[in-house]
């Protein structure tokens, strides 16, 4: 079975709740009715609990940006996976921001991916370099170890329910991208041929892997027409209703 096209926004720090139901609502109204691709989005914390209600029944699901591995306990400001799955079904994990800002790591995003996935979770896993990596030629190296930390005693079963995001660091709020022939060449060469010494072929091909990195309506389209690019994790631009549809709308006119 082909692998299903999937847009998710990743709202990061914006929005109060208010804010975030509206765009929510307006997202409902707006994308009703697409069942050709799956679509997410990912609201802050404080907000997930009212955007999931306002997207319930929807064909719009809703994640978390982030999650920490225990179930409960002494972690100040942590959100646990039993309470985002209280919530919704996607996580974000290892954005490019929290291993930046946050001191996220290789081994800190293997046991949030091992939590969210013991909790039936579907995880949202973002690996991508940085300009100097980039400039030095080092991405498909440190990219594929980035896979291969992130995948760490991770089954075949278990990692088919992945979902990878390739975001190059230097795209990410820049309004540069990566070319989309750049952006296939890396998921196929780092990402997918890592997965496939992992795991086999057939479990490598069916993993989907979306572009991150200033996705925006007038580039969506070129991005999903790559082979290796099932869809995209969209910033900035799914902070408005008429933004994220336009990306979703060129994308389905794109698909074959
Ligand atoms: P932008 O689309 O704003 O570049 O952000 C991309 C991103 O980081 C999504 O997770």
């Amino acid at each position: 079975m082909g692998r299903k096209p999937f847009i998710a926004g990743n709202w990061k720090m914006h929005k109060t709740v208010a804010e975030a139901v509206e765009l929510a609502q307006g997202l409902r109204r707006s994308l009703a009715g697409i069942t050709e691709m799956e679509l997410a989005v990912c609201p802050t914390a404080t907000a997930l609990h009212a955007v999931s209600e306002a997207l319930k029944g929807s064909n719009v699901g809703v994640g978390a940006q982030n999650m920490y591995w225990e179930e409960q306990g002494a972690f100040t400001g942590e959100l646990s996976p039993l309470m985002v799955k209280d919530l919704c079904r996607y996580v974000i994990i290892g954005h490019s921001e929290r291993r930046a800002y946050f001191g996220e790591t290789d081994e800190t995003v293997n046991r949030k991916i091992k939590a969210a996935l013991a909790h039936g979770l579907s995880p949202i896993v973002c690996i991508g370099e940085s300009l100097e990596q980039n400039r030095a030629g080092e991405t498909v190296d440190f990219v594929g170890e980035q896979i291969r930390g992130a995948f760490a005693d991770i089954s075949a079963e278990d990692a088919r329910k992945l979902t990878l995001a390739y975001e190059p660091i230097w795209a990410i709020g820049t309004g540069l991208t990566a070319t989309p022939e750049e952006a296939d060449r890396i998921i196929r060469t780092a990402i997918r041929d890592v997965l496939a010494s992992l795991y086999g072929a057939a479990t490598a091909e069916a993993i989907r892997m979306q572009y991150g990195g200033s996705v925006k309506p007038h580039n969506m389209a070129a991005f999903i027409v790559m082979p290796e690019i099932d869809g995209a994790l969209v910033g900035g631009a799914s902070l408005k209703v008429d933004s994220f549809t336009a990306i979703v709308r060129n994308a389905l006119e794109a698909l074959p």
